[in-house]
């Protein structure tokens, strides 16, 4: 099975790159070998012949994608347009990785599958469209949702906080956004296990549990022993962020229960394990913060 990756430096493609190595020859496309906003891209990624694409890259700073609504739709909904299209011209399946931001958090409850999307943001609104054309052009796909996503590897919340508290920064958290933290190694598992059973269709994936992003960011403090009271909780009307995000957006994996498949571990012990990954990483570099 031939299967090229999107976005193979994104926190989320280095890992992918990692778990699919054992389930066919990999072919990793960073942004300079493969951009999506290309006119030529589909050619380029049908000429790669693959089984499978699995695309990864995308626009992900919502506050950007919100003051760039042109940038955040070229990337996320014509590029992944693109991407489809060269499936279409391949044969190939697509496995498109999708967020809990299509939805706008008002239900206060999980989200499956079923739910209508309603998403707040531009960024929100430019990954459905993905989805779409995900569904309209692919031969078959698979459209994962997931959330709030870090790893050893890239720019992400763990990895802010840790390199605040080591400047000695006061953290300042917002409490009233409730999503479900997800390592990224953990979902690039489920992305190779999906693909290794064959199976299809929309599923959300995300770590066990939720929690808001100030106890997220408590959860950091306390497992690398930082001082928790450099920590204090705002609201998000204090923050004033260019873009709104959901109150609750946390992801039921009913669709991937129903399949038969394990549940991923709970947020804090898979938090737990990124950190111990995490200091691995840096004794091999001389770094704190990676
Ligand atoms: N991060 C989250 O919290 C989160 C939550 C839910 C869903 N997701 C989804 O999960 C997937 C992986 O996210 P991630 O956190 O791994 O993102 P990431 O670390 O920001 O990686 C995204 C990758 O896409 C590349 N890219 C950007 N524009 C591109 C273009 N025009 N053509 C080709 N490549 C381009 C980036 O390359 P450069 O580094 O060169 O810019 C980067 O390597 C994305 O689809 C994202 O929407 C993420």
């Amino acid at each position: 099975m031939r299967i090229v990756i999107t976005g193979a430096e994104g926190q989320l493609g280095v890992e992918l790159v990692r778990a699919l190595a054992g389930h066919g020859e990999v072919t990793g496309c960073t942004q300079a070998d493969l951009d999506v906003t290309n006119p030529g891209c589909a050619d380029c990624l049908a000429g790669l012949r693959p089984d499978w694409v699995v695309h990864a890259a995308a626009a992900t700073d919502v506050d950007k994608c919100e003051r760039d609504p042109e940038g955040a739709m070229a990337v996320n909904a014509e590029g992944t347009r693109r991407v489809a299209e060269g499936c279409r011209r391949a044969g190939a399946g697509l496995v498109y990785l999708s967020t809990d931001y299509v939805f706008d958090g008002q239900e206060g409850r999980p989200y499956t599958e079923e739910d209508a999307p309603a998403p707040l943001n531009v960024y929100g609104r430019s990954k459905l469209e993905g989805e779409r054309a995900t569904r309209s052009l692919a031969p078959r796909w698979v459209i994962i949702r997931t959330a709030w996503l870090y790893g050893t590897h890239g720019r992400n919340f763990v990895k802010t906080v840790l390199g605040k508290v080591r400047d000695g920064e006061r953290l300042q958290v917002v409490d009233d956004q409730v999503g479900s933290p997800t390592y990224a190694r953990d979902l690039a598992d489920a992305v190779a296990l999906l693909l290794s059973r064959g199976l299809t269709g929309l599923y959300h994936v995300t770590s066990g549990g939720a929690c808001s992003w100030y106890e997220f960011a408590r959860e950091i403090l306390r497992l690398s022993g930082s001082d928790l009271n450099s920590l204090s909780r705002i609201t998000s009307a204090e923050l004033n962020r260019p873009a709104r995000r959901p109150a609750y957006s946390v992801l039921e994996n009913a669709a991937w229960r129903a399949a038969g498949l394990a549940p991923l571990r709970a947020w804090p012990e898979a938090l737990a394990a990124m950190l111990a990954a995490l200091r691995t990483v840096n004794s091999s570099t001389g770094r704190l913060v990676n």
